[in-house]
């Protein structure tokens, strides 16, 4: 097997450029500057490490490559600064390992998604959600008695101190919701900096089981504030997704019954969306976390970076794309502009960093929709009829094909949310609702990682060198 990188041709920049390892066979080595070569074979190597060779000055360095359970090995490149004075260079991190970790496992080209080893279907299928945040949390599924404990502990803990109820009335009523549970979530920190020792075993169950059960009483405050209707407060005889809705949708004039198939789906679009890996948001809060901050900023970090459209935002982005399109006759012009480089307007809810085949998060909601329709006896809406000609058209297209672009999660996840009656602006807020458990496992991994440290990447410089202050009149 041959292993490679592709090198920077600047002989001063002493980088390393790390993206096409993973993609690519050796090639692209240039005289003088250093090389990744085959596996070695020599006796006193490991069959699992490479060298690094500057063919200019013969020096070498020994890589160790790293195995996990499953999924590509890792090159571990921490000597190579102090050995050969070189960084490494992969913007994006598409070629980076930034931790180890035992959560979630995806491998991109097979449309695989387990946590904690189960796939993904199966929990869909079989597990709640809530049972799902104890699995992340803690590594194994609860027994019987665990997961009514845990269950009770969440439900217990979800009413919001009354004063950061009233951070709400700072904003205006037309704030977007994320931008209200971001603000309001990071104030959690001034609210419960008692529990808040990060070293502290108990203080971090503390703080996980706390924002898993307030994330759906902020994420609602946040709604009702948007329309201007008395917050409800929390049920804790309800579920999860149950409360949720509850809260959203009662008003102290008329009794409001939950609809268990309403709370159902819900529970499934939680389960999907719980854990990622190291996508952006939770890399956020893994890197917020490493200075030490509080937990609570960590994870606002992680709603902020969450909300944009190539992340969490994108079901919004997917539901106005929609209507944009507006109906089949039109798909063509936006597939169209979507491939043109030219345009800035991309398909959204299409593409993914790790998947290059089917996101099976997409395929379960997709599958679902139906279901759900008929047992809320609602008709089909015409959007989701759009949407599956937009995938038909798409994945026919030689560039979605060339480029390996499937659907993702949050091409299916909005319609069902409007089924459900979520406005679309608060689509991005239920993915950060749902998120929130893996956020938090990843900051406890993160936490009590031997090998953390705090994260501080290097960058190369391409600015000016030295120079000397011009007074401004001599300017
Ligand atoms: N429409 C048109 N072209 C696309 C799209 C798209 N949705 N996605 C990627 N491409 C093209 C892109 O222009 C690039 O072309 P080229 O190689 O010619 O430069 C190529 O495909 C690879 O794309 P990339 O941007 O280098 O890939 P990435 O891994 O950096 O980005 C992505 C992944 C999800 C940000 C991107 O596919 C995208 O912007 N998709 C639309 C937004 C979206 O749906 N985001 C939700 C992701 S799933 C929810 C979550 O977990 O966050």
């Amino acid at each position: 097997m041959r292993l490679s990188c592709c090198l920077n041709t600047k002989p001063d920049a002493k980088l390393i450029r790390l993206g096409r390892i993973y993609k690519y066979g050796l090639s692209g080595v240039r005289a003088g500057m250093p090389r990744v070569y085959s596996r070695s074979r020599s006796n006193n190597m490991s069959a699992k490490n490479f060298t690094l060779q500057n063919p200019e000055t013969g020096d070498k360095v020994e890589l160790e490559a790293r195995s996990g359970t499953v999924g590509p090995d890792v090159l571990d490149i921490r000597s190579i600064y102090g050995t050969t004075g070189t960084f490494t260079y992969d913007p994006g991190f598409a070629a980076t390992a930034s931790c180890e970790s035992k959560i979630t496992y995806i491998d991109g080209a097979q449309g695989l998604l387990m946590y904690r080893g189960y796939p993904v279907q199966q929990l869909a299928e079989k597990s709640s959600f809530i049972e799902v945040c104890y699995l992340l949390l803690h590594g194994e599924l609860p027994s019987q008695e665990e997961l009514v404990k845990f269950d009770q502990t969440v439900r217990t803990h979800t009413m919001l101190n009354e004063t950061m109820l009233r951070l709400f009335n700072g904003f205006h009523h037309d704030a977007h919701p994320m931008a209200m549970v971001a603000g309001v979530v990071g104030s959690m920190s001034a609210f419960y900096h008692d529990t808040t020792d990060i070293h502290n075993p108990r203080h971090r169950d503390i703080f996980a089981h706390r924002i898993l059960a307030k994330m759906p009483t902020i994420a609602a405050a946040a709604y009702k504030h948007t329309v201007g209707q008395p917050f409800a407060y929390p049920r804790n005889d309800l579920s999860y997704a149950a409360n949720l809705l509850h809260m959203f949708f009662a008003v102290p004039t008329e009794d409001y019954e939950v609809d268990p198939v309403a709370a159902e789906a819900m529970d499934l679009l939680f389960i999907l969306h719980a854990d990622h890996e190291q996508n952006c948001s939770t890399s956020t809060v893994r890197m917020a976390g490493s200075s030490g901050t509080n937990p609570y900023s960590a994870i606002a970090a992680g709603i902020a970076a969450l909300w944009g459209p190539a992340h969490g935002g994108a079901n919004e982005a997917v539901l106005n794309m929609l209507e944009q399109i507006g109906s089949v006759d039109k798909i063509d012009k936006f597939v169209a502009k979507a491939k043109d480089k030219d345009d800035p307007f991309r398909l959204m809810g299409f593409g993914h960093r790790v998947y290059k085949n089917h996101d099976p998060r997409a395929t379960i909601i997709r599958g679902a929709y139906h279901k759900v329709m008929q047992k809320l006896g609602r008709q089909d809406s015409p959007l989701f009829e759009l949407a599956l000609k937009l995938e038909e058209y798409a994945l026919k297209d030689e560039y979605f094909i060339e480029k390996k672009l499937y659907p993702n999660v949050d091409f299916y996840s909005g319609i069902i949310y409007r089924a459900l009656g979520i406005p679309t602006s608060m689509f991005t807020v239920m993915f950060a609702i749902a998120r929130t458990v893996g956020w938090v496992a990843h900051w406890r991994e993160m936490i009590v990682d031997p090998d953390g440290r705090i994260s501080r990447p290097r960058q190369l410089y391409l600015g000016p060198t030295e120079r000397d202050y011009v007074a401004v009149d001599k300017r």
